[in-house]
């Protein structure tokens, strides 16, 4: 082994690079890491790699005998990724800036591709998992994690309780097709991932809870502003979207008083496959 690099704890580059992961991609990359078959001496695939995670502890837990990718369309993420890999001296790790739709790597290369929370945010599922598929080896493994169509359940029946309320009874059809945009409902993936080639060999489900204060804490929350509220809010034309969002907020304030803050869960699946065609 080569000396370990010196870290110095008082440079901000280092604490800022440390300071890595999003409480709301851990829940999920915990299950996915928990389902990887370690080997040594692989090519892995992680898809939508975003700021580095799970990329840079699948690098870390597979070793310098490894090569592991990252795609992912996001430039800026990309960045930020290349400069964490340098401040932590990671030196198995390749980026490349793409789509999953449209992979630049050699057919049969992969001996392991993983995506958390990635593979529900491309535009086009199948084309994504028959690239998935001519670039895995046979047997490879392929895993996965998405969030089930159930995520926020708590927070959508409020949603439709005051779009129902304030003469919007048209908006429950957009709320359907916007939940289904986002998350797919898990028949679907097994049947995408069949007509694909692969053989699917775990579905794992699993929940986290996502708790707040009240309905203003939710709606302020950083992570539900960036990922959520604007796709929640065009639902709403935009000259009711003020009145029915403050009446959602009320409405789980008042919940919120009367259970001890607001309980909003967060249901996912683990999926592990293997190509077999
Ligand atoms: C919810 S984030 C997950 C990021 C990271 N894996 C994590 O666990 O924190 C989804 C990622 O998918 C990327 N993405 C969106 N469209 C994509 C596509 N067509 N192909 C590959 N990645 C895509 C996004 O840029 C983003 O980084």
């Amino acid at each position: 082994m080569e000396n370990p690099k010196a870290f110095d704890l008082n440079d901000p580059e280092l604490v800022s690079a440390i300071d890595e992961l999003s409480y709301w991609s851990a829940p999920f990359g915990l299950k996915l890491l928990d389902s990887i078959r370690y080997k040594k001496g692989i090519n892995v695939l992680d898809i939508g790699s975003g700021t580095g995670f799970p990329l840079m502890e699948l690098a870390n837990r597979l070793g310098d005998t490894s090569t592991i990718y990252g795609i992912d369309p996001w430039k800026a993420a990309i960045e930020r990724t290349l400069f964490k890999i340098k401040t932590t001296g990671i030196s198995n790790i390749k980026l490349v800036e793409a789509c999953a739709e449209n992979m630049p790597f050699d057919n049969d290369y992969f001996d392991l591709i993983t995506s958390n929370n990635g593979l529900n945010n491309v535009q086009n599922l199948k084309k994504s998992l028959s690239e998935c598929n001519r670039i895995a080896k046979n047997r490879a493994q392929f895993v996965f994690t998405y969030n089930s169509p159930d995520s926020f359940i708590e927070f959508y029946d409020v949603f439709r309780e005051v779009i129902n309320k304030n003469d919007l009874p048209q908006l429950n059809k957009d709320i359907n097709t916007h939940i289904y945009s986002k998350r797919k409902p898990l028949s679907e993936y097994e049947n995408e991932l069949q007509l694909a080639g692969f053989e699917i060999e775990s579905i794992k489900e699993d929940k986290f809870h996502y708790r707040f204060a009240d309905g203003t804490a939710f709606l302020n929350h950083f992570f539900i502003k960036l990922a959520f509220l604007d796709s929640w809010k065009k639902i709403v034309p935009k000259n009711r979207r003020t009145n029915v969002f403050k009446e959602i907020e009320h409405k789980i304030n008042d919940i919120a008083k009367e259970s001890e803050g607001f309980n909003t869960q967060v249901p996912f699946f683990t999926i592990s496959c293997l190509k077999d065609k």
